[in-house]
């Protein structure tokens, strides 16, 4: 069997964003739900054209195709996941700097409309998904994504990301997506991050 895509590792140790997503939230969340979309997309392109590719091109190569709809989930499940965890920090969160703070006041006309903004995005997305910050023609924008499409097939490039599926959030924090939300903007987001995705797109 394959195993072509491999899960990439977490940039922090599993308690590190305690105490907004717990050591066990994050053990399941990535030990095992992350490893399960790596595990599935390896059996699933075994043996086929696509098991050779690049996991963007896995992405870009079956979004939209419904013959081809478990590829697709798979493969963008593992690319927002790992763009997620590399959208938290531990100390992260609170007003953003660089480019990226420019592009909010420009956007949003301030940082707490973005907040509201972004958090709105994560809490009207109805049932599992993603809440975004990307950079789209030049703007930025909040998009939300149900399941696991992701602004990447778009066009978008995405800066930040909440992922907002019940499994990032139930064992901290119940029915609560809200407060779940909030603190992961006020205490996780990884500017840094933002501004190095913006900075590709110049
Ligand atoms: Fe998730």
């Amino acid at each position: 069997m394959s195993h072509h895509i491999e899960l990439p590792p977490l940039p922090y140790a599993q308690d590190a964003l305690v105490p907004v997503i717990s050591a066990e939230t994050l053990s399941f969340h990535y030990g095992k739900h992350h490893k399960a979309y790596v595990d599935n997309l390896n059996k699933l392109v075994a043996g086929t054209d696509l098991a050779e590719l690049p996991l963007e091109k896995v992405i870009a190569a079956t979004v939209g195709k419904a013959d081809k709809a478990g590829v697709f989930n798979n493969a963008a499940q593992i690319w927002n996941h790992t763009f997620f965890w590399h959208s938290l920090r531990p100390g992260g969160g609170g007003a953003p700097t660089g480019a990226v703070a420019g592009g909010i006041d420009a956007a949003f006309g301030s940082f707490d409309n973005f907040k509201k903004e972004f958090a709105n995005a994560a809490m009207t997305q109805f049932g599992s998904g993603w809440a975004w910050l990307v950079a789209d023609k030049g703007a930025l924008k909040v998009v939300k994504t149900p399941n696991a499409e992701t602004p990447l097939t778009a066009g978008m490039t995405p800066l930040v990301t909440i992922d907002v599926w019940e499994h990032a959030y139930y064992l901290d924090y119940q029915n609560r997506r809200a407060d779940f939300v909030a603190a992961v903007i006020d205490k996780l987001l990884n500017w840094e991050f933002a501004n190095a995705n913006l900075a590709r797109v110049g």
